[in-house]
């Protein structure tokens, strides 16, 4: 029997996912690690964690499964996207990974977009700079750690530094790079004008590489570490959300999927590299080699869920501690008392700044419409209710820019909760079904790997040979009324509170 291995670099933690190949879960494991917020809108890691909990996870799928590492075909990379991580002429980590959710590049983000033109930025790279991005960082090093800069001589990003410790190779692949603001999306190459335009050396980047394509071999040093055999295999894999997309089988078009992991992602397959006019949703190359795809991004979804449960269900907490339960269950069980809409009570997930609809790194979160009759449970609602909208702010943009949607999958930590998948249907007014299989990205890349290993002929096959619908949830008409009410005033909070996100951004920068 033959196995693939799949790694997913996460926020909260590497998971490592070993496979048959034809699809069955055989060892799963995840090691956490800490994130770190040294000032308000910053978030950083230590890559050192994220090699310590590769290791962990792949000598753990390994013992637990007592499989023999030689049967392991090949392995695929994925993680969280646009992190930045530097690198000294001796390929050692200068300081900390800016990551993916810090906003602390606005002003960066501006000068490139000054400096380049954005015609010329949205031509090359189909998207404007955004501050999550790559780009930004590299520049805020150079204007804020001139001396950590004047060492950097490899930038990667998440799962490449990972690649980079089990391989010796300094390689990327085409969907994580398209979050960079550095790459030619359309041509799926390094946009060298735009390097050369904001002075970033070329031979920072990584050789750059299709998704199924084999872009390296473990040595023998990450072998003794890892207990893999040396010389086997390691694919390009993908961003977490393109390598998400192909775990859930979004490898054609009219199937999307909508993922509410940390962050919600709303992503749909596209033949051509297709643009929203008002650039509120990504456009990247997908993990199928010459395809592209389409995502809206809230930064703040399950994160929302997180922090209200860190927040203010501590006692929901010790009580599922002591029955041995998840204290999401108890959360959803509190949230299936409220009626759709909460009674008026409506939340804006915008807890780290915002980037779909609105990319705006000032934003924050609210509840409005507090009155006496409000309790916990409809405060968990409202929270699940607000993430909902969001998501729908994504499908609004895709019928505007008219992607066909045949079929939503809804997949991550939001959709095993029956309540909250309820009502993301119903908030959306669509049918949402849910697959064989949730592992993540962790689960597409290794079927990534069976593809640059031989194992099935193409990505699209590697899904049809191992993903199918299980399971059909259908909005409710009464509820999805109300919540389109609802809706209209929850998309007019953003816009009544724009102004005031902006001040209170400026009196927490004065001020701190
Ligand atoms: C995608 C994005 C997130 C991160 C973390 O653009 O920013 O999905 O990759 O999951």
């Amino acid at each position: 029997m033959s196995h693939l291995l799949g790694i997913d670099v996460g926020t909260s933690g590497t998971k490592a996912l070993l496979i048959t190949t034809d699809g069955r879960v055989v060892a799963s494991s995840t090691r956490t690690y800490p994130l770190y917020t040294p000032y308000p809108l910053w978030a950083e890691q230590d890559p050192e964690d994220w090699w310590q909990a590769t290791i962990g996870a792949i000598q753990d799928v390994i013992s637990s499964s007592g499989i023999d590492p030689k049967s392991i075909r090949g392995m695929g990379l994925s993680g969280q996207m646009h992190g930045a991580v530097f690198l000294d002429e001796n390929h050692r980590v200068l300081r900390p990974s800016i990551l993916w959710c810090d906003q602390r590049t606005a002003a960066e983000c501006e000068w490139i977009t000054n400096t380049v033109g954005l015609e010329k930025v949205v031509e090359l790279t189909c998207n404007p700079v955004l501050t999550g991005f790559t780009a930004g960082k590299i520049i805020w090093l150079r204007n804020n750690e001139p001396e950590v800069y004047a060492k950097v001589r490899k930038v990667l990003l998440p799962k490449d530094y990972i690649r980079f410790r089990l391989t010796g190779e300094f390689a990327t692949e085409v969907s994580d790079a398209s979050g960079t603001s550095l790459f030619d999306v359309r041509n799926r190459k390094w946009a060298d004008e735009i390097l050369d335009a904001i002075g970033i050396p070329r031979d920072w980047m990584p050789r750059s590489y299709e998704s199924p394509e084999v872009s390296g071999r473990i040595t023998e040093e990450a072998a003794g570490l890892t207990g893999l055999k040396a010389g086997m295999h390691v694919v390009g894999g993908g961003g977490d959300q393109a390598a998400g997309a192909v775990g859930n089988g979004i490898v054609e078009s009219g199937i999307i999927s909508s993922t509410v992991g940390t962050s919600g992602v709303v992503f749909a397959f596209a033949d051509e590299p297709v643009i929203d006019p008002q650039l509120r949703v990504h456009t990247f190359c997908h993990a199928v080699p010459d395809k592209w795809h389409v995502m809206g991004v809230m930064l703040s979804a399950g994160g929302s869920l997180r922090w209200y449960r860190d927040t203010f269900a501590e006692c929901e907490s010790l009580v599922s501690k002591s029955i041995g339960g998840e204290v999401y269950d108890i959360l959803s069980q509190q949230a299936d008392q409220v009626a759709p809409g909460c009674e008026g009570l409506i939340f804006l997930p915008y807890l780290t700044g915002e980037r779909t609809p609105y990319p705006d790194p000032n934003a924050r979160g609210a509840f409005f419409g507090i009155t006496l009759r409000h309790d916990k449970p409809h405060f968990v609602r409202a929270v699940l209710e607000g993430v909902a909208y969001g998501l729908r702010d994504s499908f609004s943009i895709l019928d505007e820019m008219k992607v066909p949607i045949r079929q939503v999958r809804a997949s991550g930590g939001g959709a095993r909760s029956a309540v909250w998948r309820q009502i993301q249907a119903d908030v959306t007014g669509r049918e949402h079904v849910m697959i064989n299989v949730d592992e993540g990205p962790a689960f597409g890349v290794a079927l990534l790997a069976g593809v640059g290993t031989d194992i099935y002929g193409s990505v699209e096959e590697a899904c049809r040979a191992t993903i199918k619908v299980v399971l059909t949830t259908n909005p409710d008409k009464a509820a999805n009324t109300i919540y389109s009410k609802y809706y209209g005033v929850y998309r007019n909070l953003y816009q009544s509170l724009k102004g005031d996100f902006a001040a209170v951004a400026d009196i927490v920068a004065e001020h701190s």
